[in-house]
């Protein structure tokens, strides 16, 4: 690692606390000193506190309703999330605030006004109807960073139609299977993407995607790279310029009920078949708008960025939903932070005056690989606040982000959340929490976030186990699309009546919470969900492969990295082109960030007597460690040719 002057490691000091500086005036900092305890002794007036500061249709009856697993918000309440994020700016002094400023990779950009922002989404509300879609009805939504994504998610909201976005980098059969479990109607694409210079070609995945048997009736087309206009299919295509730049530009927006769905959004679990998280529309609303005010401390004059994708939950909580329901001014960007050099991030961060940094560790890790010299050829002084999500970041990491990007005068936010969470849950309240590199700190006001152990009792200071959470909340999902069952299995099983979130965490003495990584099978690659199970059925897919198992091996970067376990077929033999071909084939099913970073070929799996994989032996081996227990093992030989096998590799 390079550092300016040397000062990581003595800047890394185990007890290093980062007290808050009195110069940062907190959006919490209410004059209410036990924000914390007022909202743990009423949970319901805290986040009713925060529902009054949107615009309701119609007011609630009741707060909450709640019997386990299933949660109601703001009973009868009736608004509209792009009423929320757009109509009541524009209708302000901040009609002509910036509400985007977005920047393509190839360098060619667009400002959206408030008012901009509602003329487009109102007409592409009016296309959307124009093609067919009502209330109810499912859209999917396969687009690159551009504003058309936001303004789509947004334009869905408006009439009713819940949304299903699908990221980028995701392969044709990953789209036809999100498609079919969601039955959307619509889906709205682009001819491609920019993406380190090369065109994603999204146009093509989606005609792969659609076959005879496609609940898809049109595609919706944006034109970004206009190299594909051959793939546009008479009858079913229509292009984005042809249809919403003629409509009209008011849109009345359907009164929704709080606890009508706002979208759905397909995550990975612990099966190969991905689930459509839900989230409904008043509590999510709540849940976004009040943790974007208090984390991101969002203040008028902020140019705020998040560098996620709306393809992911952060961009649909922390980009579309939580800062526009802000009346934020927020930068997007299409492409990759190494086009057409490795400071095309600061280089945005200066040519905005960005404020407000959200980023993931494994980008930040990235970052620190290549070196200061890329921050440092940019004035970054508009910065004030960082923050991080998606994966437990390192200390290291942390102290290299508050000095090199935050110029050691910006607090750090690392947030903990999930799809199924919909909002922040864990995160220091900046200017407000004293800060610790590598811990997320507290539960949100409001959370009754707890770690317990397999019994379900709470461990002590210093202790550690699983984390759940023993109240409702108000952005919580309301269940997996068509699979009640997987819901209350998946979260609500394991300890009846609190949320199980799948990660372990462990707790310090003065009660903070440091994050440690998924229990289940899910890896979590560059801050991406990816399911062991997944990989596996990918790779079986393949004619030439027997049985696969997959495990996450810790990565310097990525946090992990796929790591295939693969048996193939007695007339097959083994070779680095079987491996490049396996590797391709995964990508090709699943999207790209799904290909493993190592194959290794076993005459058999290690399994249990009863036949079940023991994938923590894998990981000893993928990880170099003396093995674990093995006596469960059916044939313990058949691990340690692996592991000998693994080390004439290294
Ligand atoms: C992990 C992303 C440690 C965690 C918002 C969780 C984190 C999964 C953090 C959810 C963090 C997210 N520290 N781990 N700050 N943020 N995670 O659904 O394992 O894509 O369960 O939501 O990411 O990933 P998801």
């Amino acid at each position: 690692m390079t550092t300016n002057d040397g000062g990581i490691d003595a800047l890394l000091q185990e007890d290093r606390t980062f007290p808050p500086s009195k110069d940062f005036v907190s959006n919490a900092n209410i004059s209410d000193p036990d924000i914390y305890d007022k909202a743990k002794a009423d949970p319901e007036s805290f986040w009713a506190g925060f529902a009054k500061e949107l615009d309701w249709f119609q007011g609630w009856d009741q707060v909450l309703d709640w019997k386990a697993p299933d949660a109601k918000w703001f009973i009868n309440g009736k608004l509209n999330a792009s009423y929320n994020c757009v109509d009541r700016h524009a209708k302000s002094e901040k009609r002509n605030k910036a509400a985007l400023i977005w920047e393509g990779e190839p360098g060619d950009w667009k400002v959206y006004t408030y008012w901009d922002l509602l003329r487009e989404v109102s007409k592409c509300a009016n296309a959307l109807k124009s093609l067919g879609v009502q209330k109810g009805d499912r859209v999917t939504i396969y687009l690159p960073m551009v504003p058309e994504l936001v303004i789509s998610m947004l334009a869905c909201a408006r009439i009713g139609a819940p949304h299903s976005v699908i990221f980028g980098g995701f392969s044709a059969e990953s789209i036809r299977d999100r498609v079919e479990d969601s039955q959307s109607k619509l889906i709205i694409t682009a001819d491609g993407g920019y993406r380190r210079g090369s065109i994603v070609e999204l146009k093509q995945n989606v005609n792969d995607a659609i076959n005879a048997d496609s609940p898809i009736e049109n595609a919706l087309v944006v034109r970004r790279t206009g190299h594909a206009d051959d793939l546009m299919v008479s009858g079913r295509d229509v292009w984005w310029h042809d249809l919403v730049d003629s409509q009209s530009s008011v849109c009345e927006p359907e009164s929704m009920d709080s606890e009508d769905m706002l979208f759905m959004l397909y995550t990975s679990g612990t099966t190969g078949k991905p689930k459509g998280i839900v989230h409904t529309t008043g509590g999510y609303m709540v849940g976004t708008y009040a943790t974007t005010k208090w984390i991101f401390d969002l203040k008028d004059d902020d140019v705020y960025w998040c560098t996620a994708d709306c393809g992911w939950i952060t961009g649909h909580s922390y980009i579309t939903y939580g800062p526009l329901s802000n009346g934020a001014t927020q930068v997007l960007y299409e492409g990759s932070p190494d086009y057409p050099d490795k400071d095309r991030f600061w280089d945005i961060v200066a040519k905005y005056g960005v404020s407000i940094l959200y980023t993931a560790p494994t980008a930040i890790r990235t970052f620190m690989r290549w070196g200061e010299e890329y921050p440092n050829r940019h004035d970054m002084s508009t910065l004030r606040l960082l923050g991080t999500v998606g994966e437990p970041i390192n200390p290291e990491a942390w102290v290299w982000y508050w000095k090199n990007i935050g110029g050691e005068r910006c607090p750090v936010v690392d947030t903990w959340w999930q799809t199924e969470t919909g909002s922040v849950m864990i995160s220091p309240l900046p200017g407000i929490t004293t800060l610790k590199p590598g811990s997320a700190t507290q539960a949100f006001p409001g959370i009754d976030a707890d770690i317990v152990d397999d019994k379900g009792n709470s461990v002590p200071p210093g202790g550690g186990g699983y984390l759940v959470v023993k109240q409702p909340w108000p952005s919580m999902l309301r269940g997996i699309y068509g699979d009640k069952d997987r819901f209350v299995e998946q979260y609500w099983s394991k300890y009846p009546g609190e949320y199980f979130t799948s990660d372990g965490a462990k707790l310090d003495e003065e009660g903070y919470f440091w994050l440690l990584g998924r229990v289940d099978d899910v890896i979590n690659v560059s801050a991406h969900r990816i399911s062991t199970m997944e990989v596996e059925s990918a790779l079986v897919d393949n004619p030439k492969v027997a049985e696969a198992a997959c495990i996450g091996k810790s990565h310097e970067v990525k946090g992990q990295a796929i790591v295939a376990f693969v048996t193939i077929k007695d007339q097959i033999s083994t070779s680095d082109d079987l491996v490049t071909e396996l590797k391709q084939h995964v990508a090709t099913k699943i999207g790209p960030m799904a290909r493993p970073d190592d194959i290794y070929f076993a005459a058999e799996l290690p399994k249990t007597r009863s036949g079940k994989i023991m994938r923590r032996l894998l990981r000893d081996v993928a990880e170099g460690r003396t093995l674990g227990d093995t006596t469960t093992l059916a044939d313990p030989a058949v691990v340690e040719s692996l592991k000998s096998q693994y080390e004439d590799d290294e």
